[in-house]
This record gives structure tokens, C-alpha cells and sequence, in this order.
């Protein structure tokens, strides 16, 4: 049962501060659902160390009157860079689930990302927004399945599409109440029998898997943005940039699928690079803070994405709570930019913000 506060907790100084509001707020379930790490949590640890591994170069004296953080992302107008990630069924962590990150989303004038889990129809959510909303596609077995589920949000005005790609093979953790579920989508595919020599993986869960084919099929269905969440070899973003995408969301899931792959921070410089302009970057997992933003935006993102924190707000205050860690994010980015002499997130990335420590 969640039980969620409507209003901001008194003691709320920076975004990690709603994290035990939001652990006394929910089930012990939807708790460790929410910050569980895959394995022995090392990604999930790595994730948010490396930012401290990062030095900010103060440069004081500059001229910064007129700083903003505002960014266009695909012709549209944000006026941060925090969009808040595609998390799935969000009515464990606050009874109105997605609407109320929608309407966070709209009233910090940023983004969210809706997940094709979400636990509210895509229709309610957007309604909720007011405005258009991205959308984060997982693969439905085959194509048919995907188009339909693709056609649905492209129809309702999801004006992006973000196919994430890293958790093909994930179980689910956690057994979901009776009066949540995955609103949007169709009954799962049934699988074929296997023969005894068969793998369940390879041969079983894989083979409702998406693989390369599938992408420049995708890539040739959506007339608009087309984004892929989830890569992190070199090899994989120079083809997926081959096959036209738009951008890229830099990430590893926020450390949920396979333990051990690299923190999302320490492949984005080598990935910016590959990318080079080509297509616009989004990164995620591990981002706590403003200062956690900028490090990111000086090595390479265009854009962030926030995942946990913004849950702990919705559950510890609904909409509120959720605008609330984003405007603070927003305003420790501010004074990020401001004390190391930026006045834009271009110039973060063009002046030398930040130190790597080795
Ligand atoms: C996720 N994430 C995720 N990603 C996605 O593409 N589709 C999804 O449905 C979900 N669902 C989901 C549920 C929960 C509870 C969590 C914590 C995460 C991953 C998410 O979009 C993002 O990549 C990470 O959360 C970013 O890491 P941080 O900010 O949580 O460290």
C-alpha cells in the first residue's frame, strides 16, 4: 500500500534528502524494486562514485549576467536539461503514478519520458502533461506487436521515441499488486515449446528479442525523433548512428540489468567523441545532483536524464514532490555553472569545467 504525503517535507535541502522520506512512504516491496542494483551492485555503486572522482575547476571573476540553462533538444524548447527517465509502473510509488510526474515535468517546463510499463494509459498520461511527452518503447516480441504499441503513443502525441535496448532479457523484480499493471500493453507472446536441448535464454527469451534488423525497421517506421537508450560500445553507437538515429541515451540502466558493465560516466567522453555531433547525447544513471549534471554536460551530454531521485520525490509528495528535486537539481546546476564561469551548457562543454582524477 502506498502512502503518499501531499506536501514538501520541512527538512528538504538538496534531492538525495527525499530518499528517506520516500523509504517511509512505501512498502518495503516497491522500496527495493525502486533502488535494487543488479548483482552485487557494483554498477549500481559505480554509478554514482565516479561522479566524486571528478573535480570542478572554479573560475571565478567571469561575467556570467545572463546565464541560462535553457537547451533545445529536436526543435523543441526545455529550459533545463534534467528530463526525467522512463520509469516503469509508477502507481507503486504514488496512487496517481505517471500523471503526477507528467504534470511535474510540464510545470518545471521539462521533459519526461513515458515507459511502455507505465501503469496509466498513455492517453491519461499526456492528457495529465499538457504538452507533448516522449516516449520509451521496449520491443514487444515481434513487430507487429511493437507497431501497434508504437502507433498508439505516436497517435496520442508522443513527439519521441526512445527504444531502449539493454534489457532484453530482464526478469521482473518484483511480483506487481493485483490493481497495477502495464496498462498499455497487449497479453505477452506466448513463446514455442522448446526441444530438450534447447536453451530458455538463447532459444526461449532471446528469440522475442530485438536485434539490428529490427532497429533500421524501427528507424524507418518513425518520421520523427528516434533515440536508443542503452548502448555502450563504440562499435554499437558508430552503427546505430549508421542506421540514422537521433540521439543516444549514454546509460546502463541505472545499474538494474547486468552487474559489472562500466559506470554510464566513464564511457561518455570516449562515446562523445564517436558521436561527435552527429547526434544529440542524453545521459543517465547516477546523477544526484547538480553538480553530478554539469560533470556530465562537461564530458559530452547534451542533455540528462534523473531516475531514482525524482521517484523519491513522487512518493514522498506527488507532483510537488517531484518539481521540487527537479527545480533543486536545476538550481544547484545554476550555481554550478555560475562559480566555474559558465553562462550556457554549451560553454560547459567548451571550457575545461572539469578535472579527470585518476
Ligand atoms: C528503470 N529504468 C527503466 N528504463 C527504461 O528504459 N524503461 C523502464 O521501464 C525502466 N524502468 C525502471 C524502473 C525503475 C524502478 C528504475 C529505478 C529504473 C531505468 C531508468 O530509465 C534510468 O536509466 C535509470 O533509472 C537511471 O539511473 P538513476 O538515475 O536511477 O541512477
Amino acid at each position: 500500500m502506498v502512502e503518499n504525503r501531499a506536501v514538501i517535507p520541512q527538512d528538504i535541502l538538496t534531492a538525495t534528502d527525499y530518499q528517506t522520506h520516500a523509504k517511509a512512504c512505501l512498502s518495503s516491496e516497491a522500496w527495493q524494486y525502486l533502488e535494487a542494483g543488479a548483482g552485487k551492485g557494483v554498477t549500481l555503486a559505480a554509478n554514482s562514485t565516479i561522479f566524486d572522482d571528478i573535480s570542478l575547476m572554479p573560475r571565478p571573476l567571469r561575467n556570467v549576467k545572463g546565464g541560462h540553462t535553457h537547451l533545445t533538444l529536436f526543435g523543441q524548447r526545455f529550459e533545463h536539461p534534467l528530463l526525467l527517465a522512463p520509469i516503469a509502473y509508477q502507481r507503486l510509488f504514488h496512487q496517481d503514478g505517471e500523471t503526477m510526474t507528467a504534470v511535474a515535468a510540464s510545470a518545471q517546463a521539462g521533459q519526461m519520458v513515458v515507459s511502455s510499463l507505465a501503469s496509466q494509459t498513455v492517453e491519461a498520461i499526456i492528457e495529465a502533461a499538457q504538452q507533448p511527452l516522449w516516449f520509451q518503447l521496449y520491443w514487444q516480441g515481434d513487430r507487429l506487436r511493437t507497431l501497434r504499441l508504437l502507433k498508439r503513443a505516436l497517435s496520442c502525441g508522443y513527439n519521441a521515441i526512445m527504444f531502449t535496448v539493454d534489457a532484453p532479457v530482464k526478469q521482473a523484480a518484483i511480483t506487481l499488486p493485483n490493481h497495477i499493471q502495464a496498462v498499455n500493453l497487449e497479453s505477452p507472446l506466448t513463446a514455442s515449446a522448446l526441444h530438450p536441448n534447447q536453451s530458455m535464454v538463447f532459444d526461449g527469451w532471446m528469440a522475442q528479442a530485438p536485434n539490428w534488423d529490427d532497429v533500421a525497421w524501427l528507424r524507418d517506421q518513425i518520421k520523427g525523433p528516434f533515440l536508443i537508450k542503452g548502448l555502450l560500445h563504440l562499435e554499437d553507437v558508430e552503427k546505430s548512428l549508421e542506421l540514422g538515429c537521433d540521439g543516444l541515451v549514454v546509460s546502463n540502466h541505472g545499474g538494474r540489468v547486468l552487474d559489472t558493465v562500466p559506470s554510464s560516466l566513464s564511457v561518455l567522453p570516449a562515446i562523445a567523441k564517436v558521436v561527435s555531433g552527429k547526434a544529440c547525447i542524453l545521459f543517465d544513471s547516477g546523477i544526484r545532483s547538480g553538480q553530478d549534471a554539469f560533470k556530465a554536460l562537461a564530458l559530452g551530454a547534451d542533455a540528462l536524464m534523473i531516475g531514482r531521485p525524482y521517484v523519491w520525490g513522487l512518493a514522498s509528495a506527488g507532483a510537488l514532490g517531484v518539481a521540487h528535486v527537479v527545480r533543486l537539481m536545476r538550481d544547484e546546476l545554476e550555481m554550478t555553472m555560475a562559480l566555474s564561469g559558465t553562462r550556457t551548457l554549451a560553454e560547459i562543454k567548451a571550457f575545461n569545467t572539469v578535472i579527470l582524477n585518476q
